[in-house]
Parts: structure tokens; sequence; C-alpha cells
């Protein structure tokens, strides 16, 4: 016996006469069978909400209940496919649109895929969850480690041999004293769960960027999790695609929750031809999307973060490094907003619901790095954008994010203003990481990398103090010295933080071409304060000097050409004249 629809309010439709309802399970609403998902029981009704455009949908409709949580399709084809809020694949190139109640499978059914089983799976293994029973390249630089289910373990009676399948084809047959269980190549798992993994470790490999500010003075390790928060147009996505592109992490998941529809279909178009920088393929050959854009339901882009990660912890299980990028999660948290206000719950700050940042935390807490079920290493880094009103960092979702992120790189709607891009602030910015990082980055870099690290920071930091000085009193109280220490700040921040994402030679900078050009600058000033304090060197007309111009164009050079300029310091430093 179905439902009845009660009462409909926007994506949230009240249920009554459901028999046996789940929360989380699903259901199918109406007689387009819209897809649901039962979020609160209360006496006889169920409170559902609904993943797809109510508009048209009315009282008296039946609702069928579907014996099973909200979940996602996990398989080979998975990658390099863009998917809409409940993993309908979106075909951006056709510019094909999904009707209401479509039911479009997740993965390809007719393709074939190689594979190729472990040589040492033999029959009678007794196997645990999650373990891997074989191969097959899903992408040119993916090859997707075929998993038994993380909740199905047992006996191994019988496995594919090595052939072209498609993935609903027969992969393996295992029993066990309660179940006797015939395997596809794929599975199903509910996103709200986080999938199981054998034990958490710690890591000091860096999530490496190849942005400067980040690596150098805010870096984030792999399995971390960062926050950017950022007014409008500050530089979130910008950020978010430089990062599909160079991060040093094997596979990217990508999210983009509520952004315009427009924006976000051409951002994927030139997305999709994006050649990777480390393998010379496709980008998208290792990224999965799931875009959720503002014309889309709003309960879909509730469940899309969840989806997300989930992908994510797919790809980890078979022993990845995966990135997640969420833009933005201000778009999710005020999905929740809308959804908990057509509940008639009782707000908390600023209308949000007063568990936001339980799932917060629950969402971010899904990132980190671990030995899999079947004993490999995978890790999840977590990015997500926050979008906050007018860029008041104050707001409930900014700050119920910081609570659980190591890293935050907070963008400034000054700097973005002013064109100093990425528009990271150095002043409010931090990491928890910087330790961890130091010690490894001083073994694969330099010995002396947090030295250098530390003496750039410090200098930031005393010219926001001479500068409330040089605004207090003028700029005639300072010293030379003081002088000097301004000019190198200014070759801090326009040399090195300045880095243009559209520039050929600047978009990415390695972790030893950041080392090697903060060197630079440090050389140089350490020169020149020794000729202001011994020779009474005059730091105002140094700003005229080529070689003050050179330095800020460090970074078009290549790291050959850097070292060739630091050695040239001492000489050019001796030839500035007064
Ligand atoms: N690293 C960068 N290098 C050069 N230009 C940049 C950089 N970051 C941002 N910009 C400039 O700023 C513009 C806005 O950036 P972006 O779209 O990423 O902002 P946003 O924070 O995502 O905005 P919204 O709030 O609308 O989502 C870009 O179109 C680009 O011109
Ligand atoms: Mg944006």
């Amino acid at each position: 016996m179905p439902g009845i629809i009660k009462r409909i309010a926007g994506p949230v439709v009240f249920v009554y006469g459901l028999e046996k309802p789940k929360k989380n399970y699903i259901v199918e609403v109406g007689e387009e069978k819209l897809l649901g998902e039962i979020i609160q029981i209360r006496g006889d009704v169920s409170v559902v909400q609904v993943y797809e455009e109510t508009s048209g949908l009315g009282i008296k409709e039946p609702v069928y209940a579907i014996d099973k949580p909200l979940t996602v399709r996990l398989g080979p084809g998975v990658m390099s496919t863009v998917y809409d809020g409940i993993q309908r694949p979106l075909d951006l190139l056709e510019g094909s649109f999904i009707g209401k109640g479509e039911k479009t499978s997740p993965l390809d059914l007719k393709k074939k895929w190689h594979f190729i089983p472990e040589s040492k799976m033999t029959l009678g293994t007794k196997l645990q969850g999650g373990e891997i029973l074989g191969r097959i390249q899903e992408t040119e630089t993916v090859e997707n480690r075929i998993l038994i289910p993380p909740n199905v373990h047992g006996e191994l009676k019988e496995l594919a041999s090595e052939g072209d399948y498609v993935v609903s084809d027969n992969l393996a047959r295992i029993t066990n004293p309660s179940q006797d269980l015939e395997l596809p190549f794929y599975h199903d798992w509910p996103v709200r769960e986080p999938r199981p993994f054998k034990l958490r470790i710690l890591s000091s490999k860096p999530f490496l960027t190849g942005q400067r500010i980040i690596d150098f003075l805010y870096p984030l390790v792999e399995g971390g999790s960062a926050m950017i928060p950022g007014g409008f147009g500050t530089g979130k996505t910008v950020l978010n695609r430089t990062f599909a592109k160079f991060a040093s992490t094997q596979i990217m998941q990508m999210t983009l929750c509520g952004e315009r529809g427009n924006e976000a279909a051409d951002a994927l178009h030139s997305f999709l031809k994006l050649t990777d920088p480390t393998t010379g393929r496709l980008m998208i050959d290792r990224t999965s999307i799931i875009a959720n854009t503002s014309n889309m339901p709003v309960a879909a882009r509730e469940a899309s973060i969840y989806m997300g990660i989930t992908i994510a912890e797919y790809y980890r299980d078979q022993g990845y490094s995966v990135s997640v990028l969420a833009d933005s999660t201000s778009r999710w948290a005020e999905a929740l907003r809308e959804i908990s206000g057509r509940l008639g719950e009782i707000p908390g700050e600023e209308g949000f619901p007063s568990y936001l940042p339980k799932l917060i935390g629950q969402f971010y807490e899904r990132s980190g790095r671990c030995i899999t079920l079947s004993g490999l290493e995978g890790s999840i880094t977590t990015i997500g954008a926050v979008s906050p009103q007018g860029g008041d960092f104050s707001e409930p979702v900014t700050q119920y994010t910081m609570r659980f992120t190591t890293s935050l790189w907070a963008l400034d709607t000054d700097l973005a203003r002013s064109r100093h891009f990425p528009a990271i602030s150095w002043r409010i910015s931090y990491s928890q990481n910087v330790r961890e990082v130091a010690e490894y980055l001083k073994k694969e870099v330099a010995p002396d990398w947090q030295e250098y690290r530390t003496k750039i920071a410090t200098i930031l930091q005393e010219e926001e103090e001479l500068e409330r000085i040089v605004r207090l009193v003028g700029k005639d109280t300072l010293s030379e010295t003081q002088k000097g220490l301004l000019l190198t700040a200014e070759l801090i921040r326009e040399g090195f933080l300045q880095q243009n994402a559209f520039s050929d030679e600047d978009a990415f900078s390695s972790a030893q071409k950041s080392y090697m050009m903060a060197k630079a600058i440090l050389i140089a000033h350490e020169l020149i304060e020794k000729r202001v304090k011994k020779e009474g060197l005059l730091v105002d007309p140094l700003y005229e000097e080529q070689l003050i111009e050179n330095i800020k164009r460090l970074k078009e050079l290549n790291i050959d050409g850097i070292k060739e300029f630091t050695d040239q310091l001492p000489s050019k430093v001796k030839e500035l004249s007064f």
C-alpha cells in the first residue's frame, strides 16, 4: 500500500500512511515517481525531502517506499563522469536535460571493461570486506581496483576470469553462513554513512598545490582539510580549479554546489578540455564531478556533498590519494536552512538549523589518511569554499567550518579589488600543519626550508606593525633599516605571494621553486640591509632600481634561472649606488 501526500511545502512533502517508514530510506513520490528521502518520522506522517522539482505535484498522490537508503553507485565509469546531485549523468556536451522522475543509470550498462583478476585470489580464500579482487583500466590514467563491498565477507566460490565484462556481469560469488552472494562489478553505498577503513594514520606528506602562499606559508597535509572563505568574486572558484589541475593528489572529486547554472556549464566545458600537467592526458580522466547548480532542486544540493565524499572514499579505499573540492559549502548550508524552515524547526543562528555544526563536522571528519580494509594507504584531503555574505567571516558557516578544518586560506576583498591574486590574506590565514610539512620538505626540498618560511612570515608580520606606526606618525620617523624591511615586504607580496593563475610560467610553482624564490628574496634583503647599516645606503631611491624590478619578476624564471640570479646577487647589490 503506498502512502498518500498530505501536504507539500516546496521540496518537503508530508506523507500519510507509509508502511514501516525508515529514516533516511528512499521513496518514490507522486505519479511521476520523483526521488525522495524520508528525513523525519512524526507518528503516522513521514516527512520526505524530494530531490526533484515538486511543482505540479498534488495532494493525495501516492508515495511508494523503496527498501533502501539513499545510495551512490560505485563502479567503473564513475571516473570522468559529470553527475547531478542524485548521480544522474549529465551529458554536458550534448546539452541534454534530465526530465522529472527520469531514472538514468549512474553507470554505463553497455560499456565493456577489461577485467584482470588478482593472481593471488584463489577459490576458497576467506575474504574480508574491501579486499581487491582484480583490476580494470577505468580511464587512461586511473586503474579501478575492483573491491568487494566493505560490508561483505565470506569464502570466494567463483571469480570472473580475465576478459571483457559489462558492470552488471558476475564478478564473484561469495558465501558465508548467512548469505550466498553474486557480486556484480559495482556496489551501492549509503551516502550518509562513512565507508570503513582499518586504521587512521598520520602523515607529513604535504598536499602541494603549486600556489606559493599555500605551500610555503600555510601548507596542508594530505588527509587534512582546509577552508577557503571569500566574499563575492574573490577567487574561490579560480583557486579550486587551480587545485583540480595542479594538486599533488592522484584523484579529484569536485562538487559544484549551487553555482549559477550558465556559469557552471561554462566552467565545466572548459574543464573538460583541460590537459593534465602531470600525465599530458585530459584532466577529467582522473576527476569525477557532481554539478548541482542553483537552478536545480535544493534538496539535491543537500545530498550532493555526501555523494561527492562517498565517491572520494571509494577511490581512497582503492589506495589512492584523493582530494575533494566543494564549491560552495555555503550553498549547501543554505539548502539545509531552507529545508529546516519548511519542517518548522526552531532556527538557530541566522536561521540555520541548530544541527548545522554537527553536520559540518561530520563532513570534514570524512577526510584523513588511512590504511584501507585491503591494507593499502589512501587519503582524502577536503577543501571547502565558503561564501559569506559581504565577506563577513563572523557568520555561522565560516565560524563552524573553522572549527573542523586545519588550514584557513582566507580570501580578502581588498586584495581581490586591488588585483592581488590569489587574494589569500597572509594576515588571517593559518595552518596547523606547518611542523609536519616542514619535516617532509626539509628532506625533500632543503634542510633550511623552515628557517626561510619563518623569516618570510616574520617580515610580513613586521610590515604590519610598521604600517601601523606609519599611519600614526608618518613614514619619516622610520629608520633606514625599517624602510629596508618595508621594501622587502613589498618584494615578498608582489614578487612571491602574487601568482597569476592564468600565466603559463607562473600558474604552478613547485615546492623547490617556491623555496628558491624565497631564498633569493631573503638573500637580497640581507645584502641590502648590510649596506644600509654599514655604508648608509638610502632605501627610498632603491624602489627605482632595475634590480628590485628583476626580483619582482623572479617568478617568470625557472629554477636554473633563479639559481643563477641568486649567485649574482652579491655583485648586483654591490653595484647599487647612492
Ligand atoms: N589566482 C588568480 N589569478 C588571476 N586572476 C584571478 C585569480 N583568482 C581570481 N581571479 C580573478 O577574479 C575573478 C573572480 O574569481 P572567482 O570566480 O574564482 O571568484 P569566486 O570567489 O568564485 O566568486 P563567486 O563568489 O561569484 O563564486 C576571476 O574571473 C579572475 O578574473
Ligand atoms: Mg565561485
